[in-house]
């Protein structure tokens, strides 16, 4: 288990910034995850009290002061709108793996962001927690989700039948991962572009 706590990375890219979350963030945190077409296909139902967001971004603190992970708010570089957040958490440093999560306004969706801004969160992770695997769960309905995880190199490597009861719908889960030596040659491939 991690025993140090982690620093929440600043990171910049084409378009977007990447950053800690702040207490600010908690109109716009709640605005997306209340949005039932947001969480169509989370692994809970839309929030519906604001003191959500705020308990959220303080468990986003606690994470890394524990040194179990981190989350980032996204910005849109240009007007600085927040307009989503991307993980990583259960970070284990023995066996050199984390599980990444991601979120996104609606009214952002189909520009290529998230793809955009976990791919900068796996460029800091990979070498920052030198880690070997990263993985992700997305419902089986979730095309959106599963294309962002093909393109950024990820394997979706099963299903986890019935791994998801939201509000009495049962829902499958794929699971995807990503290792190192899969990630590295792509790295370069977006980095060169
Ligand atoms: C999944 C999500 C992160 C995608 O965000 P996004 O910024 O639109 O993602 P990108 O633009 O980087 O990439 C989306 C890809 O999915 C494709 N896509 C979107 N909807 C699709 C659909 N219904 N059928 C097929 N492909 C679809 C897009 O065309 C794009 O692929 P392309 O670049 O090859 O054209 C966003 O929809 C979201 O946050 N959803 C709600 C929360 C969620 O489901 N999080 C993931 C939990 S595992």
């Amino acid at each position: 288990m991690p025993s140090s706590s982690l620093q929440t990375p600043t990171l910049q890219t084409a378009r977007l910034r990447l950053r800690p979350f702040d207490h600010g963030d908690a109109t716009g945190l709640f605005a997306m995850h209340a949005s039932p077409r947001v969480m169509r296909y989370w692994d809970a139902p839309p929030w519906s009290e604001i003191t959500r967001a705020e308990r959220f971004i303080i468990a986003c603190r606690q994470m890394a002061d524990e040194g179990a992970g981190v989350r980032l708010a996204v910005d849109r570089a240009g007007d600085r709108s927040f307009i989503g957040w991307c993980s990583l958490r259960q970070w284990n440093p023995d066996y050199r793996s984390a599980s990444l999560g991601y979120c996104f306004d609606d009214a952002a969706w189909g520009n290529g962001y998230a793809t955009e801004a976990t791919g900068a969160l796996l460029g800091w992770a990979f070498p920052a927690l030198d880690l070997n695997r990263i993985q992700a769960e997305t419902d089986t309905r979730n095309v959106a989700s599963a294309r962002v995880l093909e393109k950024l190199g990820f394997v979706r490597e099963g299903t986890l039948r019935e791994n998801c009861i939201v509000s009495g719908e049962v829902s499958d889960s794929w699971i995807f991962g990503l290792v190192k030596r899969e990630w590295s040659p792509l790295a370069e491939q977006l980095r060169a572009r």
